[in-house]
């Protein structure tokens, strides 16, 4: 009898056990965009490589749209350990303490996209993710969305055209200075609430990349859009250091890899998915868009760079200096390009071709 209920208990604990170890690891992901956008897109991709390479080992959750959090919120519960994994916009570190991430909130510091993706991938995207470990957050990898445009119910062309507007900002102290620099007045505001306050009148405009405009429909209440790249907004994908840093060694590998690899399909898709939400704007009929000229994006340039001194020390005067380096540096590479003799091949054999169709 003794040996039986033992046996019983032997197998009862077994079967718990190996329930137990089944149970899949769950990574809740929340973010504040659309499904279809760039980073909507990618988590996506990322849940399907995770599930599919940890052989379900791994769970992840995807919430989209602030379904669980917003901006701000959504960053307190990652590090008390209620979402593990997120991807804030650069633009929204400063309330953690971290304000050199507001290097990528200066206007026009980036020419093009290969300057950002040194920056990024280089010694000032590790420095950056370094700063997080104290606030209990690991870094894993910055994706990219795109150069942003303004947009309002008037048009938006010279820099007289900002005066007194009111207009929604993410949480970032550069892009207060930014917007008061052009005549406007910032209103930081989390990006759930940007429609329902420009449909009200709460704002007069905003400023956001093109995927971002239409899939929240901001075009529908906002009848002008300045094509003007006058700043950048990306990502860094995030999760809990403790959790990242309990999970099983080949684990995290995998996860690690899965991420580099949802990295680069991330940026790939980014800028197709701006184009294409620049050709739906524009097929909606309800906003103007006007493409700002280079002679005047000169103006707006002069307007902006007193930012990027007047920040120099909340950010980092060696990070500024450096991301200038690096896009003298590209600029530099692409005219040695461009100028490079243009190797001329050997005449070759001419090849027969069928005689037209007469
Ligand atoms: C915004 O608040 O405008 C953006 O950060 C939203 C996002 O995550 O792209």
């Amino acid at each position: 009898m003794k040996l039986a209920a033992l046996f019983s208990a032997l197998v009862l604990g077994v079967a718990t056990f190996s329930i137990q170890a089944a149970e899949p690891v769950i990574i809740k992901f929340s973010h504040v965009v659309a499904p279809d956008t760039p980073k909507g897109r990618a988590a996506e991709y990322f849940k399907k490589l995770a599930e599919e390479r940890s052989k379900g080992r791994v769970k992840v959750e995807v919430y989209p749209n602030s379904q669980l959090y917003k901006d701000r919120e959504e960053i307190e519960a990652l590090q008390i350990g209620a979402v593990q994994m997120l991807a804030p916009s650069l633009a929204k570190f400063g309330p953690l303490g971290v304000r050199s991430f507001e290097l990528f909130d200066l206007p026009y510091i980036f020419p093009n996209k290969e300057t950002l993706y040194r920056v990024m991938d280089g010694d000032i995207g590790r420095k950056l993710f370094s700063l997080l470990d104290a606030k209990g957050i690991t870094g894993l990898g910055f994706w990219d969305n795109g150069f942003k445009q303004m947009s309002a119910n008037k048009p938006l062309r010279s820099v007289e055209d900002f005066k007194g507007l009111k207009l929604r900002i993410q949480s970032s102290k550069v892009l207060e200075a930014q917007m008061k620099a052009l005549g406007a007045n910032p209103q930081v505001m989390a990006f759930s609430e940007v429609y329902s306050a420009l449909q009200q009148g709460v704002v007069d405009g905003t400023e956001n990349p093109l995927s971002n405009l239409y899939t929240q429909k901001m075009h529908e209440v906002q009848k002008h859009l300045t094509i003007s790249d006058h700043g950048y907004l990306g990502y860094a994908v995030i999760v809990n250091k403790k959790f990242w840093d309990d999970l099983p060694a080949d684990l995290r590998a995998t996860l690690d890899t899965a991420m580099q690899e949802t990295t680069v399909f991330e940026r790939k898709i980014a800028q197709e998915e701006n184009d294409e939400a620049l050709a739906k704007v524009k097929a909606a009929g309800t906003t103007h868009v006007y493409v700002l000229p280079f002679k005047d994006r000169v103006v707006w340039q002069k307007a902006l760079l007193p930012v990027h001194k007047a920040f120099e020390e909340k950010i980092g005067r060696d990070l500024i200096q450096a991301t200038y380096l690096t896009a003298a540096e590209v600029v530099k590479e692409k005219a040695t390009k461009a100028i490079a003799p243009v190797k001329k091949d050997k005449p070759g054999p001419v090849k027969a071709t069928k005689p037209a169709k007469t």
